[in-house]
Formats: structure tokens, C-alpha cells, sequence
């Protein structure tokens, strides 16, 4: 790739952004965690795309910190390496170059004063020799115990200080926290050494398309805001269901389980996009003042209630597509009586004036039958019902489908006649799906995440009270479960299922039934 080309400024800048009309201006991004999980699966590959699509300017450095005795040669190396490995063998040479020759190591141990010392020395040296430089975005790609104390140093270093003309902001991976407590302890640190708006709490589903869409369908029709509350609406299902298990990430995922893994952050983000009442105008302030809003009016339960709301579950040995798998407590680094759930189902309600009385089933869980994100508004049935159907399961609501991923498209489902001498009703439907997105397979998400906080669009990024109404949700459910076996004992579902039964009894308690993961003809 010309370096002119690369040059993520002028025609090409806009009219791929869409949107987002700003350049990215020149900036030095570091990334703590640079030899980790993260960078070299997303985030360099995302990079990689921004750098394609010349997204990046020409002054973009890449700054990797970690704790490897590494030189900047090796790390252009490994980063060319993953590269090849995580974004495709087919990278683009010239892409991957182009990076290369803007891409710094420094080694540092995130709990040494001194690290930060040479840190800042290094930061100061690299942007000397760029003209025009100062920004800085710090990527925190590390464990959640991390966070806190490197945003201290970065403060104590005055690094991330901003002093006029200069951007700094910090990039910050869930999980934000453990609980509720330990939420607001840390917005409390970071706060204190960091203005809120330097702070940006990425929850990568607000990078999807099809989640960004959910606002974009809602207020850009009119047909849509006529039908969106509890006159119309019955119920609302919210799934991400998922084939694949821990991952190796058992250490993590033991302490987390389903409820915090999904529930505070992803299922809170399309929870408030679906249900969120329309904002003032489409910009950060407003949006996530919607956003929050939707999330303070959902109820918070009490502990003694969690029956009543919530299930849990955990996979045992099954079979997915024809395969094999073992349960989770024969994982890799799982307790073999573990107590951890791997699927959790809710009930939200949302007590305003729209929602009122509408209940917001809410599904997560690994293992399952199949990948499924999706958001499912089930319709009242008519009032009256004047045609048989054609089959009596044909008798479906009204619905309207996200199909968030693997696929993505909207669906509505209705009523329309079968054709014959008869006057019988079958259950038919109307698609959308989208077009294949910008990056098409190699997209990771991140994308628009990164290119948006450099130029300082704090939309799709979660504010402090979000985070803090998220984990309110799911607080009475953490304490009900945190050391009480579930009522059916562990494994309650086995692997390629649609989950415990116990979900299903959740809902049909209430006339209700879960769609759409157990009957593929659902769909
Ligand atoms: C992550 C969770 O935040 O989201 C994972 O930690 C989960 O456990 C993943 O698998 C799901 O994201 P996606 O984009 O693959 O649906």
C-alpha cells in the first residue's frame, strides 16, 4: 500500500465511514496486554481493517506494553505473525508493512513505577519524532485487577493527563468489576484520576451493525414507534446463546459464570437499545442518557425473589452437530463439582410508562444448540379470532426478529392466507438481511469502536451508571446463587440442548414459551 494511500485522510476517509464524518487524527495508541489473547485476535486484526480501509493517518503509532523482553523488531514480527494467523493468510502485504513501520514495543511490568516512568519517556520520545502528535488512546487489554492501578500510574505520570489541544483516553474491557460494589469502587478510582469523558468502557456488541441497527430501525421509520409498547406488545425474548464452551478461559470463567459474563454489559446493551425511549438527538450525551434511564426504571428484584425471576443452569455431556462434548465440570480447569452457571435466564420487567406489565425474558448460556443472538418482540394476538389456521402451531403472535448473529437480518412474521378453496391462515413472514458489512468475514467488531473513540464519539461506549444499573439487575440473582446449589441439581441441560428445563418453566408459568432455539422450524 502507497503511503499516500494509507493515509487515512481526505475522500476515501468519509465516504467509507459513512457516518462518522471525522478523520481519525494523528495519534499514539498503546496497548497494554500487547503479547495477550485480545490483541492478537482482535485487535490487531481490527487495526489491520482500519489500516485497509485507510482509516488510519499516516502519524497513527502503535505503542504494544506488556511484560515480554521483546524489541520493537520482534513485535513487528509477531505483529506481521498474528496478522497472518488471526485477520487471514491472505493479509494484505502492504497493509500489514504499513503498520509494521508505525509499531513500537516497550516492555514494562504493569506493577513497577518505574515501568510507567520509562513509559512516559518512551511515549514522549516517539511522539518528538512525529510532528504534530499528543494524542494518545491506551488500550487496557488486561486483567480486570489491572485496571485500576494502571489507570492510577497513567495518572501519576501525568500521561493520560490532557493539557489543552491534546486528546488522552482510556479504553477499558469488561469485565468492569465483579459485582455491583466493586463496579462503583472502580468507576470511583478511575474517576479519580480521569475525567469521565477520557474514559471508554467498550462492550464490543455495541460494535455489531445489527446492534448499532436497533436504534437506526426504531427511529428512522415512523410504522415502528406506533407499535412499541405494552398495548401491542406481549412479550420481549432477548437471546445470545452460544455452540462453544469456556474456551480454555476456565480460570476466568469459574469466577464469572454466565450472569456476569453476558448479562451486565452485552444482554444490559440490547436490553436499553430495544427498549429505550427515543432520545433527544442521535449524540452520546443523549443516547446514553436514554440508555440509562431504560436500565434505572428495570426493576431490581429482591434476593428472596430470585426464584421467581431467574434460573440457572449447567451443561453436562451431549452433542453438538453429531460431535461429542463433554460437560463442563470435565473441562479443562473446572472444578469438578462446580457450582458455576454456564446459562442463565431472566425475567426483566421495566417499570415505566411504555413497558409496564410487558416482561423481558432474557437468555445467555454456552453449549447450546446452536449460536443465536437475537431479540425477538412477540406481538399480542388479535383480539378476536375470525380464521382456523392452516395447522394449529401456525397460530404464532405477530413478531418482529433481530437476527443479531451469525446471521443478520430483520424478519416480521404474520398472518396471511393459505392459498386454496378454503379461507385458512398460515403463519409467513418478511426478511431483511443485511448486506455483508464493510470488513465482510474478516470484521471483528472492534472497528468502529477504535476509529470512534479516536475521534472522541463516546456513543457506543458505556457510561459509568450504565455499568452500575447493569450490575444492579443481576446483584440479587449473584447473591441468591453465590452459594446455594440450584434447585435441580448441576448439569440441568445437557450440551446441544436449548437449555434447563427450568428456563421453559420460567416462561410458561407465565402462558409464555421461549422461540426460537429448540425448533429451528420456528424460523
Ligand atoms: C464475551 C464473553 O464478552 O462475549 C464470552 O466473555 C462470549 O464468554 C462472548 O463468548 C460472546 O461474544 P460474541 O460476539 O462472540 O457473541
Amino acid at each position: 500500500m502507497a503511503e499516500e494511500q494509507a493515509n487515512g485522510n481526505g475522500a476515501a476517509n468519509s465516504i467509507l465511514n459513512g457516518a462518522a464524518e471525522k478523520a481519525v487524527p494523528p495519534c499514539l495508541m498503546t496497548i497494554f496486554g500487547a503479547s495477550g489473547d485480545l490483541t492478537k485476535r482482535l485487535l490487531l486484526p481490527s487495526i489491520y481493517n482500519l489500516a485497509a480501509i485507510h482509516d488510519l493517518p499516516d502519524a497513527f503509532r502503535l505503542l504494544g506494553f506488556a511484560m515480554e523482553e521483546w524489541t520493537d523488531e520482534f513485535f513487528r514480527d509477531y505483529v506481521g505473525q498474528q496478522l497472518k494467523q488471526f485477520w487471514g493468510a491472505d493479509a494484505d502485504a502492504s497493509v500489514i508493512d504499513w503498520l509494521q513501520k508505525r509499531t513500537f514495543y516497550q516492555k514494562g511490568n504493569f506493577g513497577e513505577d518505574a515501568a510507567f516512568d520509562g513509559l512516559k519517556a518512551r511515549i514522549e520520545a516517539l511522539e518528538k519524532e512525529q510532528e504534530g502528535e499528543g494524542n494518545r488512546l491506551f488500550y487496557l487489554a488486561v486483567a480486570p485487577s489491572f485496571i485500576a492501578p494502571i489507570a492510577a500510574q497513567l495518572s501519576r505520570t501525568t500521561i493520560i493527563c490532557e493539557d489543552g489541544s491534546c486528546w488522552r483516553r482510556l479504553i477499558i474491557e469488561k469485565p468492569f468489576g465483579h459485582d455491583l460494589e466493586s463496579a462503583i469502587a472502580l468507576n470511583h478510582d478511575l474517576q479519580s484520576s480521569l475525567k469521565e469523558n477520557q474514559i471508554y468502557r467498550i462492550d464490543h456488541f455495541a460494535g455489531k451493525d445489527a446492534v448499532q441497527d436497533l436504534a437506526v430501525f426504531r427511529f428512522s421509520n415512523t410504522i415502528i414507534e406506533p407499535l412499541w409498547n405494552r398495548g401491542l406488545i406481549d412479550n420481549v425474548q432477548i437471546t445470545a446463546a452460544e455452540v462453544v464452551g469456556v474456551e480454555g478461559r476456565a480460570g476466568y470463567y469459574e469466577k464469572s459464570g454466565a450472569t456476569r459474563d453476558m448479562v451486565p454489559n452485552h444482554m444490559c446493551e440490547l436490553l436499553s437499545l430495544v427498549a429505550m425511549e427515543p432520545p433527544v438527538s442521535f449524540t452520546a450525551e443523549h443516547m446514553r442518557d436514554k440508555q440509562v434511564d431504560l436500565l434505572a426504571s428495570a426493576r431490581k428484584i429482591k434476593v428472596s425473589e430470585v426464584d421467581k425471576y431467574a434460573v440457572r443452569g449447567q451443561y453436562g455431556a451431549g452433542s453438538i452437530n453429531g460431535q461429542s462434548v463433554a460437560g463442563y465440570r470435565q473441562d479443562k480447569g473446572v472444578d469438578p463439582n462446580s457450582n458455576t452457571e454456564t446459562y442463565m435466564a431472566m425475567r426483566v420487567d421495566i417499570d415505566n410508562w411504555r413497558w409496564s406489565g410487558v416482561p423481558f425474558y432474557l437468555r445467555t448460556g454456552k453449549r447450546l444448540a446452536r449460536q443465536q443472538t437475537e431479540i425477538r418482540v412477540i406481538f399480542r394476538q388479535p383480539p378476536a379470532r375470525l380464521f382456523p389456521n392452516r395447522k394449529e402451531s401456525n397460530r404464532a403472535p405477530n413478531t418482529l426478529l433481530f437476527n443479531l448473529q451469525p446471521t443478520q437480518e430483520i424478519r416480521l412474521s404474520f398472518g396471511a392466507k393459505a392459498p386454496g378453496m378454503t379461507t385458512l391462515v398460515d403463519h409467513e413472514s418478511m426478511d431483511f438481511k443485511f448486506p455483508a458489512g464493510q470488513f465482510g468475514d474478516h470484521g471483528k467488531g472492534y472497528e468502529r469502536l477504535l476509529h470512534d473513540c479516536m475521534i472522541g464519539n463516546t456513543i457506543l461506549f458505556q457510561r459509568a451508571e450504565f455499568v452500575e444499573q447493569g450490575w444492579s439487575l443481576v446483584e440479587p440473582l449473584l447473591e441468591a446463587w453465590e452459594n446455594a446449589p440450584a434447585a435441580d441439581p448441576f448439569p440441568n441441560y445437557a450440551a446441544g440442548s436449548a437449555g434447563p428445563k427450568a428456563a421453559d418453566d420460567l416462561l410458561a408459568r407465565e402462558g409464555h414459551a421461549w422461540q426460537g432455539l429448540a425448533d429451528e422450524a420456528d424460523d
